[in-house]
C-alpha cells in the first residue's frame, strides 16, 4: 500500500473500517435471527428496515467515497459519477421504490485498477437496488423464520446477501488497491490472465446477483410464466451467431429473455409433479462444483468430489436404515436410478441361473419373471424396457384403493425373478407393504427392488419410518435427490445391497482408464463414464441439514399436505387419498369442472398444481415437496384454490 497516494490510502482505510461496521451489522442480523427463530416468531418490519438502513448506510458511505475518489484521481469528472452519487444520496429505504433509479450505461474505462472501483460500484449498486426493489415487492407479512437453517429466500436472506456481496466486493477493491500501480500483482500467479480473472469475477458476481434477484422475486410473482413472457422466448431463436458475444451479454440475454419465462419450481408455491427446490447450500455447492468441473469417474483423478460422493452415500445408507455396505451410484434421477439398480438385479438373478447377461445378452437367456404392481410408475416400465425386459411382458399385481400392491395376490415364483415394489405412489403417496412382501418371497431367490423416488425419504423420518417397514429386507432401491432432498436437477440414486452385482453391471475397463484401486470409483456404479460431480450437492444437503434437518423438512411438508387436505375437505371438496405423505388428490366434481378449476388456479398464479386421473376419477394433485414452502404459503394457496373453485 506504500506506493499509494495519501488520498488513496484514505480510501482504503475508509473501506476497511466500513467493512468492519458491515460485518458487525451482519453479525447483529444473524444473532437477532437466531435469537428469534426458535420462538417461531417473525421479525417486525421495523426491525428489518432498521437493518436494511444500517447496511445501506455503510454501503452508501463506501460507494460515495469510491465515486469521490474516482472523480479526484484523473478519471473524472464524469457526468455519470454525478448521477450515481445523486441516486446514492437520494436513496431512502423508507421511501417509495419509485425514487430508486439504478444508474445505467455506466461503462468503466478498461485497464486501470481504479476503473475496477467504478465497475464494482456500478454492479454492486445495481445489485443492491435490485435487491431492495425486489424486497419491496415481497409480501412482508410472510416474514417468518420457523428455522434458522431452513429460512426460505426472504428479505432477511436478501439483506445478508447484500451485505455479503458488499464484503466480497470490498475484498476485491482492497486487492486492486493493494496492487498499487502494478495491476498484475492483484491477479496472483496467473498474472498474464489478469483481465480475464477480473472479467470472470465480474461475470460470476453478475450471475450471483441475477440468481439472487430471481430467487428473491419468486414468492411475489405468478408461479407459471405469463403468456407474454413465453411469447418472448422466441427471441432466443436467432441465426447461429457468426462471431463471439461478450459473456456478460450472454448472461444478460439469458436473464432478460429466459428468467421471466421460467416456471417458479424453485419457489415456495409450486405443487406440481413432485418437485423440490434447491436448498441454499446445494445451489451454492452446485456452482462451486461447476467451477471445479470435475469429471467424477475415477477416485484418483477427482479425489475430492469422489470422496464427497462416497461420504454422502455412506450417510444415506445410514439415514435410510439400509444394510451397512450397501453400494450406490449417483445418477440423473429416479428413472435412471431404477434402471441402474434393475441392471444389477438382472445380472444377479441370471448369474444364479448360470447366465452372464453382460457378456451374452438376453437372447437365449433363461426366462426371467418380472412382477410389478398395477400402480407401477410409468418410468419403471421404461427402465425395464431399456433393459430388454419389455415394457409389457411383466406380471401385474392388483392394488387396493390407495394403489398398494395386494401381497396376497402375488403369483407363485419359480426361477429367476425380479419383483418391483413402490415406496410412495406418485398420486397417493401410498407404500406397498414392503416388509410383508419381502417375507413372503424369502427363500424364492427373487430380487426385490423398491422404487422410492420420493417415498424413500420417509425412511429417514422416525415418525414416518413405519410406512416403509421392512425396507431393509429388499435388495435394491431407487430414489431421487432432486425431489425431496431439494438439490438442483438432476440427481438420483441407485442403491444396491450387493455392490458386486451393481459394479458387474456397470463397470467398464479400457487400457487408457485407471485400474480398480482401493478407493471407490464412482463410474463403476453408474451407466455414465464421464459424469459431473453429482454427489456434491447431496453431500451439501446432508451436511447443511443434518439428520434432524432432513426429518424436519420431510415432516413439515407432510403436515402441510395434511393441512391442504383438511382445508379442501372442510370446503366440501373430496380428497380421494389417505394423506399419509406429501400427496393430496382432490376432486372438484365432475371431470370438466375439476379441469376448469385446475386451469383456473394455474392461471390465477398464486400456486401451481396439475391434473391426474386417480382410479377413474379426474382430480387435482398437490405435492408438497419444497424446502421453502412455509405454512403461510400453504394458507395463501389454499385460499386461492378455494376462491377459484368457489367461482366455478
Ligand atoms: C414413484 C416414481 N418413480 C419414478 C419417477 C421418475 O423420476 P424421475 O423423473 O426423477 O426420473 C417418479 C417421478 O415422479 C416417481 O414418482
Amino acid at each position: 500500500m506504500s506506493d499509494l497516494s495519501p488520498r488513496l490510502q484514505g480510501v482504503v482505510t475508509e473501506l476497511l473500517s466500513t467493512r468492519a461496521r458491515l460485518l458487525s451489522a451482519v453479525r447483529a442480523l444473524d444473532q437477532a435471527a437466531l435469537d428469534r427463530a426458535p420462538a417461531g416468531g417473525g421479525w417486525s418490519i421495523g426491525e428489518i428496515l432498521h437493518h436494511l438502513q444500517l447496511i445501506e448506510r455503510s454501503v452508501t458511505r463506501v460507494a460515495a467515497k469510491q465515486v469521490q475518489h474516482a472523480a479526484e484521481s484523473g478519471l473524472g469528472p464524469d457526468p455519470r459519477t454525478d448521477s450515481i452519487l445523486h441516486s446514492l444520496d437520494s436513496f431512502d429505504v423508507e421511501d417509495s421504490p419509485r425514487k430508486i433509479t439504478a444508474p445505467s450505461g455506466f461503462v468503466p474505462r478498461a485497464g486501470l485498477p481504479r476503473a475496477e472501483l467504478l465497475d464494482g460500484l456500478a454492479s454492486s449498486r445495481e445489485a443492491l437496488l435490485a435487491q431492495v426493489q425486489a424486497a419491496r415487492r415481497y409480501d412482508l407479512t410472510q416474514l417468518t423464520f420457523p428455522h434458522p437453517v431452513f429460512g426460505k429466500i426472504d428479505l432477511y436472506q436478501w439483506l445478508l446477501y447484500v451485505a455479503q456481496h458488499e464484503i466480497r466486493h470490498l475484498h476485491q477493491i482492497e486487492r486492486v488497491l493493494a496492487a498499487g500501480s502494478d495491476p498484475t500483482a492483484a491477479a496472483g500467479p496467473r498474472a498474464g490472465a489478469r483481465s480475464s480473472i477480473y472479467d470472470l469475477q465480474d461475470l460470476l458476481g453478475d450471475a450471483a446477483s441475477r440468481a439472487a434477484a430471481y430467487l428473491g422475486g419468486l414468492p411475489g410473482r405468478p408461479v407459471a410464466p405469463t403468456e407474454e413472457a413465453v411469447r418472448l422466448i422466441e427471441r432466443f431463436d436467432e441465426p447461429l451467431p457468426s462471431s463471439p458475444t461478450d459473456p456478460k451479454e450472454v448472461l444478460r440475454l439469458m436473464d432478460t429473455h429466459g428468467s421471466p419465462a421460467t416456471m417458479a419450481m424453485a419457489g415456495p408455491r409450486f405443487f406440481g409433479f413432485v418437485i423440490g427446490g434447491s436448498l441454499p447450500a446445494t445451489l451454492a455447492a452446485n456452482w462451486l462444483a461447476g467451477a471445479w468441473d470435475q469429471n467424477t469417474a475415477f477416485f484418483w483423478e477427482t479425489p475430492s468430489t469422489a470422496m464427497m460422493e462416497q461420504v454422502a452415500l455412506k450417510w444415506l445408507v445410514e439415514l435410510f436404515g439400509l444394510p451397512p455396505g450397501t453400494a450406490g451410484g449417483f445418477v440423473t434421477g429416479a428413472t435412471m436410478a431404477n434402471f441402474t439398480a434393475l441392471a444389477a438385479a438382472r445380472h444377479a438373478v441370471l448369474e444364479r441361473a448360470g447366465w452372464n447377461v453382460e457378456a451374452d445378452g438376453l437372447i437365449g437367456a433363461p426366462p426371467l419373471t418380472v412382477i410389478v404392481g398395477e400402480e407401477v410408475h410409468s418410468t419403471m416400465l421404461k427402465s425395464l424396457g431399456m433393459l430388454g425386459l419389455g415394457r409389457k411382458r411383466m406380471t401385474r399385481v392388483p392394488v387396493d384403493s390407495q394403489g398398494r400392491m395386494r401381497a396376497s395376490e402375488l403369483p407363485r415364483i419359480t426361477g429367476p425373478a425380479i419383483v418391483c415394489l413402490q415406496a410412495g405412489n406418485v398420486n397417493t403417496g401410498a407404500f406397498d407393504p414392503i416388509g410383508e412382501i419381502c417375507d413372503h418371497l424369502s427363500g424364492t431367490g427373487a430380487w426385490v427392488h423398491v422404487d422410492g423416488a420420493f417415498g424413500l425419504w420417509a425412511a429417514a423420518v422416525p415418525s414416518l419410518r413405519g410406512l416403509a417397514a421392512g425396507l431393509e429386507k429388499a435388495d435394491s432401491w431407487g430414489t431421487d435427490a432432486h425431489k425431496w432432498l431439494n438439490v438442483p436437477y438432476d440427481s438420483g440414486l441407485a442403491l444396491v445391497k450387493d455392490g458386486a452385482a451393481l459394479s458387474a453391471a456397470m463397470a467398464v475397463t479400457a487400457d487408457y482408464l485407471p485400474r480398480a484401486g482401493t478407493q471407490r470409483n464412482p463410474s463403476d456404479y453408474t451407466p455414465e463414464l464421464s459424469r459431473r460431480a453429482r454427489g456434491v450437492e447431496v453431500w451439501a444437503a446432508l451436511k447443511s441439514l443434518g439428520r434432524s434437518g432432513v426429518a424436519e423438512m420431510i415432516e413439515r411438508n407432510c403436515r402441510q399436505a395434511r393441512r391442504f387436505a383438511q382445508g379442501l375437505q372442510a370446503a366440501g371438496h373430496p380428497v380421494l387419498n389417505d394423506v399419509v405423505l406429501n400427496q393430496v388428490v382432490v376432486s372438484f366434481g365432475d371431470e370438466a369442472r375439476t379441469r376448469r378449476v385446475i386451469a383456473g388456479i394455474q392461471k390465477e398464479g398464486t400456486c401451481w398444481a396439475g391434473p391426474t386421473v386417480w382410479q377413474g376419477r379426474t382430480a387435482m394433485r398437490i405435492s408438497v415437496s419444497g424446502w421453502s414452502t412455509s405454512d403461510d404459503d400453504v394458507e395463501k394457496s389454499l385460499r386461492a384454490i378455494l376462491a377459484v373453485a368457489g367461482k366455478d
